[in-house]
Formats: structure tokens, C-alpha cells, sequence
């Protein structure tokens, strides 16, 4: 692969430690919509779950695992998903890169300064990062690393915990000199008939104003897509979940409005 040297990686990182909001969803519709636009993207996936390989139909393998404990360049433990799109898959082994990280001194700042580093020396314009649905170091770490944080939720009572620890592990990290530079929430599996939900979310946009952004719904689709092995953009690129749904006429939400905001960020820059 071609280095293009000096450059700087935007750090996307999403996060939730609830299970099931949609973080692997988002993040391979994002990256696979960045590449589409024409940014040079890397999936990295941080959940041993491996899902990311998954539902890009490629095979799950080591390679967060070769690269970090096994010290492989990024460049071979990387797999090519699609044009402008690589993955760094992940799979059981990962558990011994937390391992490694839990043994060295500063080890999640180490992780971070790492990832910057490597994936801008492969010239990527963005790196987006899927966690576990869990609190461990792999999280701090990425959180450590991030330039900014899309914090995927659903809109049921219980949801809003695995928001507020998301963003008090931000502030602890933030004391620590590791300031995000923003943080966002995506409200997702988004069931307008439901009062609890919408209640949910004017409660969210009461505490956190345009820092949440417009649902994705509920989509019958987007569950649909992975099993064929397609991004919703290969897969349905008309439905509600990418264009949004129908309100009073107008079109409100979607990936394909997240996806504008992301680039936008990345213009930012
Ligand atoms: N907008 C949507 N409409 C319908 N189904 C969705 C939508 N978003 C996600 N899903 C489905 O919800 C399930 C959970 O999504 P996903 O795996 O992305 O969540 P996650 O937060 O990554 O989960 P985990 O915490 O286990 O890693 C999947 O089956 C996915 O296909
Ligand atoms: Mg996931």
C-alpha cells in the first residue's frame, strides 16, 4: 500500500458500553459511506466479538492481535473490505492486547499514541473504532486516542445509564489532559410511535442540545443488510434508516444526514 507520510488521522471513536445500541452497525455504515465519498477509512475493531469482519463479509481474524501483541506492522495486519476501506479485524485474541495493556505503565496512552500514529503513517484520513460493550482498557484507550466520540443509544428508560457512564469516563480522561475535541449522540432503533422514546429524547436534547443528532429508525433493513454481506448502501440505499423518515413532509435523520455531519467534522479539521 502506498504511504503517504505526515499526514493525520482523524480518530473517530464509537462508543457505548450498553450492548446492542448500534455501534457496529454505525460504524461500518459510516466507514463504509466515508470510503464511498472518497476518504481513505480504517475499521478498527476493538470488540472481540469480531463482528466488524462479519458483516463485511470478510473472515474474522487476529489482526488487532498481530499488530499490538505481536508487534506485526499495521500495514500486514490490516485487510482490504472495499475501495478505500480496510479493516483491522478483531477476535478472541484480542483479550491479549488488554492483557498487554493492562501490564505496561501508561499502557492505554501508549495504545492511542500508537494508533495515531501507525494509521497516519499509512495515510489514512479517518480511523473509526468499535468498542465492546464493555468498560475495559480498550475503551479508555480508544477514548484516549479519539479526536471524537459518537455515542450510538437506543431511547428506552435503561438506555440513558450506558450514555451518562460514556461521558463520565470522558471527563475522568479529560482531567487526565485527554480532551475530546467533540462528542456527539446518535439515537438509534428509533420507534417515533413509542411516547417512552420520544419522551427519552427531548430529555436528551434538553440536557445536550445540538450535540445530539437526528435519529436513525428502525429499519427492517439494516438487520437485513449484514447476512448478504452489503452495507446498507449496497443493500437499500433508499430506506428510512439512510434517508431518514417522513415528518410533516420533510425527511428528518438517517445515515445519509450522519454521514454529512461526519464529513463535515472531518473538514473541520
Ligand atoms: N436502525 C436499525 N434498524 C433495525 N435494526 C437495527 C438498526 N440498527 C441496528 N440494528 C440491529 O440491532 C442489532 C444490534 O446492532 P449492533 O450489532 O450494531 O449493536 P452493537 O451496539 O454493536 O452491539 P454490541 O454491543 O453487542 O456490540 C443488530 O442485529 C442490528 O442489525
Ligand atoms: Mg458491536
Amino acid at each position: 500500500m502506498k504511504q503517504k507520510r505526515g499526514k493525520r488521522t482523524v480518530i473517530l471513536t464509537i462508543a457505548n458500553q450498553k450492548g446492542g445500541v448500534g455501534k457496529t452497525t454505525t460504524t461500518v455504515t459510516l466507514g463504509s459511506g466515508l470510503a464511498r465519498e472518497g476518504q481513505k477509512v480504517l475499521i478498527v475493531d476493538l470488540d472481540s466479538q469480531g463482528h466488524i469482519s462479519r458483516m463485511l463479509a470478510q473472515p474474522k481474524q487476529p489482526g488487532v492481535r498481530l499488530w499490538y501483541y505481536d508487534e506485526e506492522p499495521l500495514e500486514r495486519a490490516i485487510v482490504q473490505a472495499r475501495e478505500n476501506l480496510w479493516i483491522l479485524p478483531g477476535d478472541k485474541s484480542t483479550d491479549k492486547v488488554m492483557a498487554r495493556i493492562r501490564d505496561e505503565s501508561y499502557g492505554e496512552e501508549q495504545f492511542a499514541n500508537q494508533l495515531k500514529e501507525h494509521a497516519a503513517a499509512l495515510g489514512f484520513d479517518v480511523a473509526i473504532v468499535d468498542l465492546a460493550p464493555s468498560l475495559n482498557n480498550l475503551q479508555v484507550a480508544a477514548l484516549i486516542a479519539a479526536d471524537y466520540v459518537l455515542i450510538p443509544t437506543r431511547l428506552r428508560f435503561t438506555d440513558m445509564d450506558g450514555v451518562q457512564e460514556v461521558l463520565k469516563t470522558l471527563q475522568q480522561i479529560g482531567r487526565h489532559g485527554h480532551q475530546v475535541s467533540g462528542y456527539f449522540l446518535l439515537p438509534t432503533l428509533f420507534d417515533r410511535g413509542a411516547n417512552e422514546t420520544i419522551e427519552r429524547l427531548k430529555e436528551l436534547v434538553a440536557s445536550q442540545g445540538a450535540r445530539v443528532w437526528p435519529p436513525i429508525v428502525q429499519d427492517v433493513r439494516v438487520g437485513e443488510a449484514p447476512g448478504r454481506g452489503l452495507t446498507i448502501w449496497e443493500y437499500a440505499p433508499t430506506c428510512n434508516a439512510v434517508l431518514g423518515y417522513v415528518n410533516g413532509g420533510k425527511r428528518v435523520g438517517g445515515y445519509a444526514d450522519t454521514l454529512q455531519r461526519v464529513l463535515a467534522l472531518l473538514e473541520g479539521v
